[in-house]
């Protein structure tokens, strides 16, 4: 009799983790739709004076040139908030030496300027 009602449970947590919302899923890697047609422009020619432009351009990033397309997509695998898995390929050894376990990137680098925060 108890053994069945644990065995009840088993299968009913199993079905559950079945279930999208129940399982992990990496966010920020699935694509969205972006909300206006890119009509084959590059993004900073409609987000240029944009704040997020603003900071981009003043981070390493923007002196670099690492464009708003690699991280975010272009128009068919747009990405509205980036995963920290776009960092990976360029900052492994940070990704794999996280200073704090369980926080991302953006917690202590906000986008676009990806300073640190709390200092100048
Ligand atoms: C034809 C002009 C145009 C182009 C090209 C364009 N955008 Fe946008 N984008 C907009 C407008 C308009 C909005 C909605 C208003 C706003 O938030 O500024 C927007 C919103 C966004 C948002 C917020 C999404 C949301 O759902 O709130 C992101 C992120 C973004 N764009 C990134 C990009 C990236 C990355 C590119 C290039 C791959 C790009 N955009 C190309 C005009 C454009
Ligand atoms: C190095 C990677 C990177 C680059 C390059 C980058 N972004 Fe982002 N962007 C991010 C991340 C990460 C987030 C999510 C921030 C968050 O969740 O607080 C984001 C969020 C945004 C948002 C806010 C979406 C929302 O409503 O939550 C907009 C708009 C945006 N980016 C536009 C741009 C534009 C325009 C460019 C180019 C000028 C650009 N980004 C370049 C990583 C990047
Ligand atoms: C295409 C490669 C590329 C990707 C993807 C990328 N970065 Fe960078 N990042 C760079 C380069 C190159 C620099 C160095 C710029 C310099 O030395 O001035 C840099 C610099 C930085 C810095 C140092 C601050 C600064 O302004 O110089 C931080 C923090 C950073 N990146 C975080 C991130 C995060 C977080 C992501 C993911 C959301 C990311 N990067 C994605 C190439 C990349
Ligand atoms: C708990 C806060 C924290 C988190 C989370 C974090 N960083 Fe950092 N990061 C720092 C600090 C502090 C520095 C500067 C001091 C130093 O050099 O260690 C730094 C420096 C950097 C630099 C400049 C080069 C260097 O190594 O000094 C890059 C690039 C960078 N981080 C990328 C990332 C990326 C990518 C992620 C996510 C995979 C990430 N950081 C997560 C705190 C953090």
């Amino acid at each position: 009799m108890k053994l069945g009602k644990y065995l009840f449970l088993i299968v009913f947590i199993f079905i559950l983790a079945t279930i999208p919302v129940f399982s992990k899923q990496a966010k920020g890697t699935v694509a969205t739709k972006h909300p206006v047609p890119m009509e084959g422009q590059n993004c900073i020619s409609c987000h240029e004076g944009d704040q997020n432009y603003v900071e981009w351009e003043k981070s390493g990033h923007g002196t670099i040139l690492v464009k708003c397309e690699v991280c975010h997509g272009e128009e068919k695998n747009f990405v509205k908030r980036p995963s920290e898995k776009v960092c990976r390929g360029c900052h492994a050894s940070q990704f794999e030496n996280m200073p704090v376990a369980n926080v991302t990137c953006i917690s202590c680098h906000p986008a676009h300027s990806f300073k640190l925060k709390g200092h100048k």
